[in-house]
């Protein structure tokens, strides 16, 4: 047994077990390691009959059965488990072996431990991994970062493992260091924004269309085969249709409105503060997961203060418009994601491909939709394209669609429904758009109190007024 096996996984959960199980499947002979003997022996059990499945909670027989160079993935809770992990396994390593991690992990402890392992010979790769249990188990979409001479190691097994399009692996080489573990985050901030999103059109419907939750499965059905065709869009209409096995009810009405989040979100938001980009769809889904949590709070303040009803609507202009307004909403975040990952390149030197990164986004993955293959052809037409809104071949999609937005997002306002991310995605189009924004006012206001100077329009320099005269 030692040295045989092609590929090793730590941590058989759910996502690791249907990782290593997908590999096998794939032909390639995997050993897995957890510290849970029950957990090993399910894989054995689960794995058996292939031949080509093995596990044990030993460190060191785990990696002797492994082939070298040994490609080695984590699939453990990100933080200082994957530190434990290393180092657990670091004493039975050559020079060469390559460690993948595949969880989400914060984009600077990737860096970290790059630089602590590379100073050992180990090569060591952040990988986001999308696709939840049934992705890991059937076909992902790999984002891996790291050195590209060890990717020729990895790169058969996850080209064989990943979710295919059209025939082509959703996995790719993405760039030096956390390079996927940053594309994973922005991935996620993305996810957050199409998750808002698609709530609030939910809400809208159901609040002034007033449509059961069977109309909106077929409603958010039909959508899915036409342009708004995504997994969020389509999970969505199966989530309208689940019954509840404790009621008489649908599942989703008895659902707390409480979201959680494990902070993937918010390292996007955060990261694009610092980098001086605006991802304001981004920034509003976060938030809304932070309001939704204040559910006390939100029930007092309910009791103050009124609400208007809902002025009525026809439910087919209404369910056409949402259906637009969706469009449009979604192209904004990505939009906005993009932006975000073409400005990290240049800050962090990841030298990133958006095309190739919008092209392994199109299957496999959360936010895969048919706009990514948009996208996709978009960023390859002009690989330095600043920002999605300037591509000639969304200005239509776009332009077509804005007008619906702004009559829901109006009707959202005087009805007292909230749709922060459409009205979000609605202003960063109109500021974006705008030649002329009223920040001069800012500037002005910043050298009144503050000396603080401003440029003119008109002329060169850095002028300061005494105001106050
Ligand atoms: C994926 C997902 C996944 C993420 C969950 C939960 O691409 O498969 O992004 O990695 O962990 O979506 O995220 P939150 O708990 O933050 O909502």
């Amino acid at each position: 047994m030692a040295n045989t096996y092609d590929f090793g996984l730590v941590g058989l959960g759910v996502m690791g077990r249907n990782f290593i199980l997908n590999v096998a499947d794939n032909g390639f002979t995997a050993f897995g390691n957890d510290l849970d003997k029950e957990k090993v022996n399910a894989l054995i059990e689960e794995g058996g009959d292939t031949h080509k499945v093995n596990a044990d909670v030993d460190a060191s027989n785990f990696v002797s059965a492994l082939s070298k160079p040994r490609k080695i993935m984590l699939l453990v809770p990100a933080g200082k488990v994957v530190d434990i992990v290393i180092e657990s396994l670091l004493p039975y390593l050559d020079e060469g072996d390559i460690i993948i991690d595949g969880g989400n992990s914060f984009f600077t402890d990737t860096d970290r431990r790059e630089a602590y392992l590379k100073e050992k010979g180990i090569n060591f790769f952040g990988a986001g991994v999308s696709g939840g249990a049934k992705g890991a188990r059937k076909g992902p979409s790999i984002m891996p970062g790291g050195s590209r001479d060890a990717y020729q190691f990895v790169k058969p097994i996850f080209e064989a493992v990943a979710a295919k399009y059209k025939g082509e692996p959703c996995v790719t080489y993405l760039g030096p260091k956390s390079a996927g573990n940053y594309v994973k985050m922005v991935h996620n901030g993305i996810e957050y924004g199409l998750m808002q999103l698609t709530s609030e059109i939910y809400d809208l419907l159901k609040k002034a269309g007033g449509l059961t939750n069977e109309e909106q499965h077929k409603t958010f059905a039909e959508w899915n085969s036409g342009r708004l065709q995504s997994f969020l869009v389509e999970i969505t209409s199966e989530i309208l249709t689940q019954k509840d096995d404790l009621t008489d009810g649908d599942l989703v009405d008895m659902i707390l409105d409480k979201a959680k989040q494990k902070g993937t979100g918010k390292w996007t938001s955060q990261n694009a503060m610092d980098l001086g980009i605006p991802v304001p769809t981004i920034d509003i889904a976060v938030s809304m997961r932070e309001i939704s949590a204040l559910k006390d709070e939100r029930i007092k303040a309910d009791e103050i203060y009124d609400r208007p009803s809902p002025e009525s609507v026809v439910k087919d202009t209404l369910t056409s418009k949402a259906e637009k307004a969706l469009y449009f909403a979604f192209i904004m975040a990505y939009a906005q994601g993009m932006h975000q990952l073409a400005d990290a390149s240049k800050e962090y030197g990841y030298e990133l491909d958006l095309g190739e990164i919008a092209k392994i986004w199109r299957a496999g993955c959360i936010i895969r939709a048919a706009l990514l293959a948009d996208i996709t052809d978009a960023f390859k037409a002009q690989p330095d394209l600043p920002n999605l809104l300037l591509s000639p071949s969304f200005t239509e999609k776009v332009k077509e669609t804005v007008a619906a937005t702004r009559e829901l997002v109006a009707y959202g306002a005087t009805s007292g429904i909230p749709l922060p991310g459409l009205s979000n995605a609605l202003t960063y189009f109109d500021a974006y758009t705008s030649s002329r924004l009223p920040l001069n006012m800012i500037q002005a206001q910043r050298d009144y109190f503050g000396s603080h100077t401003y440029e003119r329009l008109d002329r060169e320099g850095i002028f300061h007024t005494e105001w106050e005269n």
